[in-house]
């Protein structure tokens, strides 16, 4: 399941493909095609940022401005970026200097002017240095400051200088946002945490994102509600940890509301036929939560729950707060409530001071868990973190040799997971036509694109596909 779709839920940890962000309808009214302004926005990162990339489009919808697919024409080209690893952040330097050019490309043949925003979390990290490395910039905002858009681009025309928005206001930035949305399809994300206490040592993200934050469950109700309105049959909830929700019951009762409460709370809208969650951590994991991933049918059967590493010394030098065997009796509960549920983990290797052995824990880890898909990476040091001024960092050829190691074995199990479910009938939401003439493409409950012959009229439905074939990211079956 490493296909690049944007809307799978963890192949955008690494994700290169752009997300192109829609009109919405109410900017279709105001911005007549002529007129409107044309918005390109490049995606880059996790789930969160697909979100975000969406919502800053319905913030720019209102004042005029309609997504376009390339950037060489776009009055204002917005990069959504990621920090998580070195390469993700280096990416965006480089992606500057092709926008440099098409800017001045642009604004030499007379076309206009094209604003240059840097969005995400490279933004929130080092702002400052991307304006000083890359003048073409005129905007930097962090993940917190979207709502904000509209003034900073009136700032930005108005010739104010360069703008810089680093701010962390999550609660402030989701009341401003607007609850209506515009979804792409029939599967969506919807964003009900940001940000991250944790701390883990090697992780950029509590810097970037800032303090777990919830969002109250009246505005992702109303969220939810809107979308399935709108014909969305699928959502994701997201956040850094999910499963660290906490916010206020709706009725007045005073009690607080897991992430276990909510799900089965947004399960009773009309029209929304499948939930999933990502990403969870194993310390938030909690018997609630369990009980509804084993009892609320509407949850899909796979759980992406990260260990990272299956040495104990690893994990407490990670600062990840539990033990291997913590893990392993989370997942035995789990599976006894929710006996097909499929696995997916993210693993990292080569922290500093893992030694072959601890590299054999994590070997062992997945042997004796199994997992059905999986995001497994180099470790990569991280300007600020405490990782990266650990003694004994690991030497780069000893690390890609652990990778090709795990990653093997990661994918012969994805392979044999995938083969076993040849001969299943699975329900698949159908999201769209396939490569070949007469095709369909859509989701398994454990997110495998699949392709199957059918009409153009089942699109948006839930339809039983029994499966024939099976390779290592997707499915091929016939409707039963
Ligand atoms: N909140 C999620 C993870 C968010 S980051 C969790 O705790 O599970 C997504 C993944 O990127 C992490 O799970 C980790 O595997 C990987 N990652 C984060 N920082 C990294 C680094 N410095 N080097 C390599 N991989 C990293
Ligand atoms: Fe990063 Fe750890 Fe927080 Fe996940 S839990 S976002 S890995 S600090
Ligand atoms: Fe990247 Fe920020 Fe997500 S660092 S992984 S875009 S939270």
């Amino acid at each position: 399941m490493t296909s690049q779709s944007p809307r799978d839920i963890n192949a955008s940890r690494d994700i290169e493909s752009p997300v192109i962000a829609k009109p919405s309808e109410t900017a279709s009214n105001i911005a007549n095609a002529q007129n409107a302004k044309k918005l390109f926005i490049k995606t880059y990162g996790c789930q969160m940022n697909v979100y975000d990339s969406e919502r800053m489009a319905d913030v720019l919808a209102p004042i005029g401005y309609m997504a376009v697919d390339t950037p060489d024409d776009a009055d204002l080209v917005v990069l959504n970026t990621c920090h998580i690893r070195e390469k993700a952040a280096e990416k965006v330097y480089s992606e500057l200097g092709r926008v440099r050019k098409m800017k001045e490309t642009k604004e030499s043949e007379g076309r206009g002017e094209m604003t240059v925003a840097v969005a995400g979390c490279v933004a929130q990290a080092e702002g400052e240095e991307i304006m000083r490395r890359a003048p073409v910039v005129d905007m930097v905002l962090g993940p917190q400051t979207y709502h904000k858009l509209p003034e900073m681009i009136a700032r930005v025309a108005r010739k104010q200088g360069n703008v810089l928005e680093t701010e962390f206001d999550t609660l402030e930035k989701f009341d401003e946002l607007p609850t209506t949305r515009d979804p792409k399809g029939f599967a969506a994300f919807l964003t009900i945490q940001e940000g991250c206490d944790k701390f883990c040592t090697f992780c950029v993200v509590p810097y970037t994102r800032g303090a777990e934050v919830s969002r109250p469950v009246a505005q992702i109700v109303a969220e939810a509600r809107d979308l399935a309105k709108k014909g969305v049959r699928e959502i994701t909830l997201i956040g850094q940890n999910v499963n660290a929700y906490m916010a206020d019951a709706p009725d007045g009762s005073g009690e607080e509301w897991g992430l276990g409460d909510l799900i089965k709370h947004v399960a009773k809208i009309g029209g929304i036929e499948r939930l999933r969650f990502t990403t969870s951590h194993p310390r938030d994991m909690d018997d609630d939560l369990i009980e509804t991933i084993g009892n609320e049918p509407k949850l899909m059967p796979y759980l992406h729950l990260p260990i990272q590493a299956g040495s104990d010394k690893v994990l407490r030098d990670m600062n990840r707060g539990h033990t291997y065997e913590h893990y392993k009796n989370l997942i035995a509960k789990i599976r006894a409530a929710r006996p097909d549920i499929a696995l997916s983990g993210d693993f990292i290797v080569g922290f500093p001071g893992e030694t072959d052995l601890d590299f054999e824990q994590t070997m062992k880890c997945v042997e004796e868990i199994g997992y059905g898909s999986s995001f497994s990476f180099k470790y990569s040091i991280r300007p600020g973190t405490p990782g990266a001024s650990m003694p004994r960092q690991v030497p780069e050829e000893v690390k890609s040799e652990r990778l090709k190691r795990l990653q093997d074995l990661l994918y012969t199990q994805q392979r044999n997971f995938n083969h076993s479910l040849i001969g299943r009938t699975l329900d698949i939401l159908v999201e769209g036509i396939g490569r070949d003439g007469g095709q369909l493409f859509g989701r398994s409950p454990y997110l495998q694109g699949t392709h199957f012959d059918g009409s153009d009229d089942l699109i948006g439905q839930v339809v039983p596909v029994t499966i024939t074939g099976a390779g290592r990211n997707s499915l091929t079956g016939d409707l039963a």
